[in-house]
């Protein structure tokens, strides 16, 4: 049951739940952060991959890399192969909204994009696709929860990182709403959508094309540390 990319051997291995940051250095940090009797369970291309209990709860955290093209392969292998129910995107963002600054976390009600990856990989012809409800209403009890406030907005699922000077986000901001940029849920949600199964993303804003400002690594961690313990919280 290996797959060309991950080289686990048993379903069991993995949670129902997988809680997914694009860096696999961050799930380590994650994982040896917050969870107890963790075991990694991938290293194929350092993609590492973790499981461990948090709140007594089995929960995996393992690498997505970064663009739609990676987290569609593992994400797809992770529902397909191994029976995974669940993937949480937790990300970071740029902000296109001067109502969204810096270290605000935002719950993608669904993606906007332009990619043809929903088109090629399903024949989907929509641009627009949502996160599972119910995960997104744990996600939101769990953000209440913990006192912390969130944006539950619609999100730009972008393959491109840099840009033609000129060639400004403000068309995709205002055509369709999108609040801020990253560069994976939409194929996430697709590859949700295509195998029946839930998927969610939630993003802590580390840098603002409005203001351009950008996040300094301490406060980064700080609201990073909120958004992973929304999503452990919501995991559970
Ligand atoms: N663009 C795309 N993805 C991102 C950004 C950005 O500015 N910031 C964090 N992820």
């Amino acid at each position: 049951m290996a797959t060309p990319h991950i080289e686990v051997n048993d379903k069991e291995l993995f949670a129902k739940t997988v809680l997914m940051p694009g860096d696999p250095l961050r799930a380590e940090f994650i994982a040896k952060t917050y969870l107890t009797d963790v075991v990694k369970i991938n290293n194929v291309r350092n993609m590492f991959g973790f499981t461990g209990y948090y709140k007594g709860k089995k929960v995996t955290v393992m690498g997505s890399g970064m663009g739609m093209p990676s987290i569609g392969i593992y994400s797809y292998e992770l529902f397909n192969v191994y029976d995974v129910d669940n993937i949480i995107r937790i990300g970071s963002c740029g902000s296109y909204s001067p109502k969204i600054n810096i270290y605000d976390v935002i719950i993608a009600s669904s993606a906007y994009s332009e990619s043809s990856y929903a088109k090629v990989a399903y024949d989907y012809d929509e641009n627009i696709l949502n996160a599972n409800e119910e995960l997104n209403n744990a996600l939101n009890v769990s953000a209440k929860k913990l006192g912390f406030s969130v944006f539950n907005e619609i999100i730009h699922s972008s393959d491109v990182f840099y840009r033609a000077h000129g060639n400004v986000f403000t068309d995709v901001r205002d055509r369709f709403g999108c609040v801020a940029v990253e560069m994976e849920s939409f194929a996430l949600f697709a590859n949700a959508r295509y195998l029946n199964k839930r998927a969610a993303c939630i993003l802590t804003v580390s840098d603002s094309l409005v203001t351009h400002e950008v996040t300094s690594s301490e406060e980064r961690q700080k609201s990073f540390n909120k958004m992973m313990e929304i999503a452990l919280d919501a995991a559970i």
